[in-house]
């Protein structure tokens, strides 16, 4: 049994791709944290990334040839799975099997979002989890931005307080298309955009409604009504883009997933108020780069944010010429005229706030502000807008047909 609180959380990586190397760098901004090992299939990237541990001072990295290796390496702590989401699953029955027959010393687990594809794959997340004894976190970013952690602390502690709780939510993250093929594959990725990025927008939604300090729970999911439409990729010659880009396993021709989706949930809170939460994402959306908007409003205030709203701007007339790149913002799509820049992404898009929290957390034994239950009640969410957008109507929840419920475009064949 492992004694806490621990000085020192030694963190293990499972993934090594976009993400793996966005929360890196956001960890030099967290303390008691040390990078200790790494796994994807790939010798080339678990190289290139132990390198990148190196680099920023976050201790010393063993590259790992197998899952199992991290998993019973003596040095490391806690897991953070960051691979894609067809493989959690995979990755947590290892990591369950490996604690159970005394191969690993693992006691704490945090997943990237979402945290299942189905509402039966994000069950089994947590119920491996807890039948193994590991403190879990999910990694949901949006709740640890530094304009939401700022901006709800002041509406609940000012204006909520004086006058009355926020009554709507509304939130909105939208950008021009993810960058691997795994993505768009409805079956591999659980979706289209409403499982990659709506779970972002119901869940930050969410936690702007909750009271400060108040269970998620306390706020009771009535009703969902979702749609989901193909506003761009289906049109010939974006599908044949991404032929050329992803390969013939992404065919939007004949197989696409959706690339926008809209979300209406009603909540209910512990007095009876009903509570509304309005959604929008988008894979279709061709602005600077990568956009959240946030608004949360009540009787007498109202917040708002828009991440493309950014106190730095950077011209640069049609002489500026260079290569692509994603160094000014998220999924950048543009190097000329005028574009906004966040100074310190990983900061404000939360994975600096995030990570230090989980660590601490971990390295303590408590109980994480995001956990696995939340990533299941995200995904029944996400489940019940995918069935009420297949059926053309609103879903009442609780909806027990959810339990084994698959969204069309990710069902095998589909
Ligand atoms: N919070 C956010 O805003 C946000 C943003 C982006 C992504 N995400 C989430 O983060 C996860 C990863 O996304 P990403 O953008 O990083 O994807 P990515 O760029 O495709 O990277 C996936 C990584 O997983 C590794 N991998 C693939 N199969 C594996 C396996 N079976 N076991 C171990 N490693 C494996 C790959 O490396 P090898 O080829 O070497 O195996 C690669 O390093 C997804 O769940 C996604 O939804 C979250």
């Amino acid at each position: 049994m492992t004694q806490l609180p621990k000085h020192t959380l030694r963190v293990g990586f499972v993934g090594t791709g976009f993400i793996a190397h966005f929360h890196l760098k956001s960890m030099i901004g967290v303390r008691n944290v040390e990078v200790t090992g790494v796994f994807s299939r790939k010798a080339e990237n678990r190289e290139k990334f132990a390198k990148e541990v190196e680099t920023l001072g976050l201790g010393s990295c063993r590259t790992h040839e197998s899952l199992e290796a991290l998993l019973s390496a003596d040095d490391v702590d806690a897991i953070w799975i960051l691979s894609p989401n067809y493989t959690r699953l995979d990755v947590m029955r290892a990591l369950h099997g490996a604690i159970e027959s005394g191969r690993s010393k693992v006691f704490a687990v945090a997943c990237e979002k979402p945290l299942a594809r189905t509402v039966a794959e994000a069950r089994e997340m947590l119920t491996l989890a807890e039948d193994a004894g590991l403190n879990h976190g999910y990694l949901e970013n949006q709740v640890f931005c530094t304009p939401v952690l700022r901006g709800k602390e002041i509406i609940w502690r000012r204006a909520a307080s004086t006058t009355g709780r926020p009554y709507l939510a509304r939130a909105a993250e939208e950008h021009s298309g993810p960058h691997e093929p795994w993505f768009w594959q409805g079956d591999k990725q659980g979706g289209g955009v409403l499982s990659d990025m709506m779970c972002h927008s119901v869940e930050v939604a969410r936690y702007l409604l909750t009271a400060p300090g108040a269970p998620r729970n306390s706020l009771k999911i009535k009703s969902v009504n979702g749609t989901v439409a193909n506003l761009k990729w289906t049109r010939p010659n974006y599908a044949e883009q991404l032929r050329k880009r992803f390969g013939n396993d992404v065919d939007y021709r004949n197989r696409p997933s959706e690339d926008f989706a809209r979300a209406t949930v009603t909540l209910e809170d512990q007095d009876g108020n009903e509570l509304m939460i309005e959604a929008t994402t988008s894979w279709a959306y061709v602005g600077a780069g990568l956009r959240i908007q946030l608004e949360l409003l009540g009787p007498e205030y109202a917040l708002e944010y828009n991440s493309l709203s950014t106190g730095l701007k950077i011209f640069m007339s049609r002489e500026v010429t260079g290569s692509e790149g994603e160094d000014l913002v998220e999924k950048q799509n543009a190097e000329q005229g005028l574009m906004p820049v966040l100074e310190d992404e990983a900061g404000v898009y939360g994975y600096t706030d995030e990570n230090r929290h989980m660590v601490e957390c971990f390295r303590k034994g408590q109980k994480p502000l995001e956990t696995f239950e939340d990533g299941l009640a995200v995904v029944e969410m996400l489940m019940g807008l995918y069935r009420s957008a297949e059926i053309n109507a609103t879903l009442q929840f609780p909806a027990p047909e959810l339990e084994h419920y698959v969204p069309v475009v990710a069902r095998k064949g589909a």
